[in-house]
Formats: structure tokens, sequence, C-alpha cells
């Protein structure tokens, strides 16, 4: 498979082919998604929730995600990667932003970054692009700001914020974002949203009208013990804790009762050899 640079991306969106994105956060999750042919690999910072066990995103730190990204870049041949700038590394001014974007490019090996907000962050966003850098823009739900947004609200609702939108919209990529995620909108708005700009859009929770979607694939993979809170948009394609769980228990249960290891888990040595050791 040919790596995908942004001009992939560009010619997806041109023939209206779906773009597909799935996040990473080590090299195995990494590994899997590039082989499945994905477009786009995310290292979001949501993995200080789901790899980390941490209580939410504003927790994880910049040498955090750089780890994490250049353990998920090194099992990315062929997908396009962003790396999450995380809370705290961009808001102050753009050029904190430009520094912590180099700093996901040089050591998180990393092709793009991805910060959350609209208006306000274009000055951000063009200062990035400015220096080479891809910014893929996240409006809608932003979890990063879930203490002022009130928490995990579906966003576009009423005309008065589904023009906001639209107009974040507008703004990140007027700065130059080659996209855009729209989280948690309804499916409506961010069809709209998505017919009014000239750049792709990746929903999540944000319906079928978009240009791509984005899901975390702890969450898709079913990948979490049972009684896990799952927001609505997620479907969950397969059962992977239960199999881990399945396959933990069989490995203990033979360990307890001796099946394990049978003898062609065994290294063999010649039997003349083994009783001159036993003499
Ligand atoms: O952190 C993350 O995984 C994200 C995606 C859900 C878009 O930002
Ligand atoms: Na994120």
């Amino acid at each position: 498979r040919k790596p995908v640079t942004i001009n992939t991306l560009q010619s997806l969106y041109r023939k209206n082919e779906p773009i597909t994105m799935i996040t990473a956060h080590d090299f195995p999750s990494a590994h899997v998604a590039d082989q499945a042919g994905m477009d786009m690999v995310l290292v979001g910072d949501s993995l200080a929730m789901v790899a980390l066990g941490m209580e939410d995103t504003s927790e994880v730190l910049m040498e955090e995600m750089l780890l994490h990204c250049r353990s998920v870049a090194r099992a990315t041949k062929a997908a396009f990667t962003v790396g999450d700038l995380p809370m705290g590394s961009y808001e102050i001014s753009p050029s904190q932003a430009l520094e912590s974007s180099i700093r996901l490019v040089k050591e998180g090996r990393v092709k793009s970054v991805k910060l959350e907000g609209g208006i306000e962050m274009a000055p951000t966003i063009s200062k990035i692009t400015r220096a080479g850098i891809p910014v893929l823009a996240h409006i809608g739900l932003t979890p990063q700001r879930q203490n002022s947004l009130g928490g995990f609200r579906v966003q576009g609702k009423n005309t008065a914020s589904a023009i906001k939108l639209l107009n974040d919209a507008y703004a990140v990529q007027e700065a130059g974002a080659f996209a855009v995620v729209l989280e948690a909108v309804p499916a409506e708005v961010a069809a709209l949203v998505t017919k009014k700009l000239s750049i792709p859009t990746i929903g999540i929770g944000a319906g079928n009208g978009c240009s791509g979607q984005v899901l975390v694939q702890i969450d898709m993979l079913g990948n979490f013990p049972p009684g896990r809170f799952l927001p609505k948009f997620v479907k969950q394609f397969g059962n992977v804790w239960g199999e881990s769980l399945r396959a933990i228990q069989q490995y203990k249960d033979e360990v307890k009762s001796g099946a394990y290891p049978a003898a062609e888990h065994t290294y063999p040595m010649p039997k003349d050899e083994f009783s001159e050791f036993e003499r």
C-alpha cells in the first residue's frame, strides 16, 4: 500500500470516497489499524482515558503524548498520522502552539497535528500551517473544554449553536486546516456544514453526511470491561475484551491443571545426553 499523503486525502475527498480514521495509542494498535487499511491514524488524547486510566484528557502530558506518538509512528507505514496537541500545549499563543506542534512532528514522528477550537484558534492554525505542519481542526464537542461546555453534550442542536458551528468550520478552513473533525453534532447539521465547506469533515457522532469517520479504537473493538459507558455513536465492531478474557482464563486453567506447556511447547534433549546429565 502506498503511503497516504495530504494529496491522497484530497483526492479521496474529490472522489466523494469516505475517509477512514481510527485512533491508536501504541505499536500494536497502530500496526493493526495500518494493516486494516485505515487512511488516517490518530494518536488522540483520548488515550489518557482508554490507555492510561486517567479521569479525563486534561491530565495527559506532552511527554506522554510524545512517547505514544513515537510508538504509533513506528508501526504506521501507510496511514497518514495525526497527533493530538494535549491541553495546555497550544492555547497560550500561536507560538506556543507551533513549538508544541514541532515537538509532535520531530520527537513524536507524526505527520500532522490536531487541536480543538474554532474561530478563536484560527490565528494558531494559520501559524502552524504556515510552518509546514498540516493541521486537523476539531469543533463541535471538544472534550478538552468539557468543563466550560457543561460536560459531554451534543453541539449545534439549536439554530444559534448550529450557526456557531458553521462559523467555526469556515474559520478553521480559512485558517488553512486540511480537514475538520465534527464531534457530537446532529447529522443534518454536519451534512450541511460538509456541503458548505471545501475541506473534508471527519465525523464522530455526526452522521454519515461527513467526508469521513473517526472512532476510538478501544471503543469500536469492544476492548473494555462490560458495564463501561459508551456514547450513542459508538458501534462495537468486535469483542476484543471478551476474547482476551477467554484466552487468559484458559491459560490460567491450563497452567493450574498442568495441560500447558505440553510436549510441543518444550525443547527436547537427546536421551543419552540426559542420562549422562542425570548421573
Ligand atoms: O482523542 C481522540 O480520540 C479524538 C477523536 C475522538 C476525534 O479526539
Ligand atoms: Na482528542
